[in-house]
């Protein structure tokens, strides 16, 4: 089946990062969120990521335009009716995700497909109250969209072949790197990341470093882009938390218990970037 018209729900940091590099690559897309501010962010932060790269001289002015006459939004879920590939990428709870795709589900054609832009729930489970668990995948976008290579595809155990190849297809028009991954908690980049962002925070609540200096260790000690207490605050720490709390749950294995200080930063309300405050203060 040819996708041509791809809807993004939730237009948080990674929906308007999804929504970007879909319009770079030809699609049209319809961009849906319940908030109106939501959506008017979202078109101003792609705008401005759209700018970074004609800066960079990585796209023209034209393609910046052509882009952005590409995306459409909406605050009406119904109206993802008519595409032919749906993304949910909205909060990362499973009763708001389940919602979404009650609401939409008696609207969408018989053949799109449903995906979800979830970075560690079941996609076994999200697909098994759907009408269409053999259309239905993981489609994981890594932050930032635009820049990042790689998109985790995950199978449902009801995924069908035609499905994975769509939405492989969809990857390589992209110009992302698929990594394929089973259907288990996490998936891989998360299995693996989070523990790991899990275990600096323990390295602090434990009095072992500073946060400057836990950063800057794994910034120049094993040479990653930011220091994992940056990163968690890039990510967003409810999502760190309810990442872990997936592994822990889905697992039942104590390694991955969520470290105290992550629950107490969260109750806080301090969310990293996105609420101004978390490992660092960005006020
Ligand atoms: N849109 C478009 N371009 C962007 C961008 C955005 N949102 N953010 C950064 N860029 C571009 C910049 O323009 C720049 O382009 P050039 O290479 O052409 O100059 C490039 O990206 C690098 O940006 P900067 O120079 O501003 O900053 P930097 O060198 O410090 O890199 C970073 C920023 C790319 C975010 C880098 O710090 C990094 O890779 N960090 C780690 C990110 C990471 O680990 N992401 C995965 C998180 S886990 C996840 O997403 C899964 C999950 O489910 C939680």
């Amino acid at each position: 089946m040819g996708i041509d018209r791809v809807g993004v729900v939730g237009a948080g940091q990674m929906g308007n990062g999804i929504a970007h590099v879909l319009a770079l690559a030809g699609y049209e897309v319809l961009l849906n969120d319940i908030s109106d501010d939501a959506l008017k962010a979202a078109t101003k932060v792609i705008e401005k990521n759209l700018d970074r790269q004609v800066s960079r001289e990585k796209i023209s002015e034209g393609d910046k335009a052509a882009a952005l006459e590409r995306i459409g939004t909406t605050l009406t879920l119904t109206d993802l009716g008519q595409t032919d590939l749906v993304i949910e990428a909205a909060t990362e709870r499973e009763t708001v995700k389940q919602a979404i795709f009650e609401d939409l589900l008696p609207h969408l054609k018989p053949e799109t497909i449903l995906t979800s832009n979830t970075s560690s729930i079941s996609i076994t489970r999200l697909a098994s109250r759907t009408d269409r668990p053999e259309k239905f995948m993981g489609f994981h976008f890594m932050n930032p969209v635009p820049v990042m290579q790689l998109v985790e595809l995950i199978r449902g155990i009801a995924t069908d072949q035609p499905t994975f190849e769509a939405c492989l297809g969809v990857v390589d028009r992209l110009g992302k790197t698929a990594a394929t991954a089973e259907d288990f908690p996490a998936f891989i980049v998360n299995r693996i990341l989070m523990p790991m962002i899990n275990e600096a925070i323990y390295t602090l609540y434990e009095g072992v470093g500073s946060v400057k200096s836990i950063d800057m260790a794994m910034k120049l000690g094993a040479n990653h882009p930011m220091g994992p207490l940056e990163l968690a605050d890039f990510i967003g720490l409810d999502t760190c938390l309810a990442i872990m709390n997936v592994l822990h749950d889905g697992l039942a294995d104590t390694k991955y218990r969520p470290c105290p200080l992550l629950t107490k930063y969260v109750e806080a309300g301090w969310l990293g970037r996105k609420s101004q405050r978390g490992f660092y203060d960005y006020r």
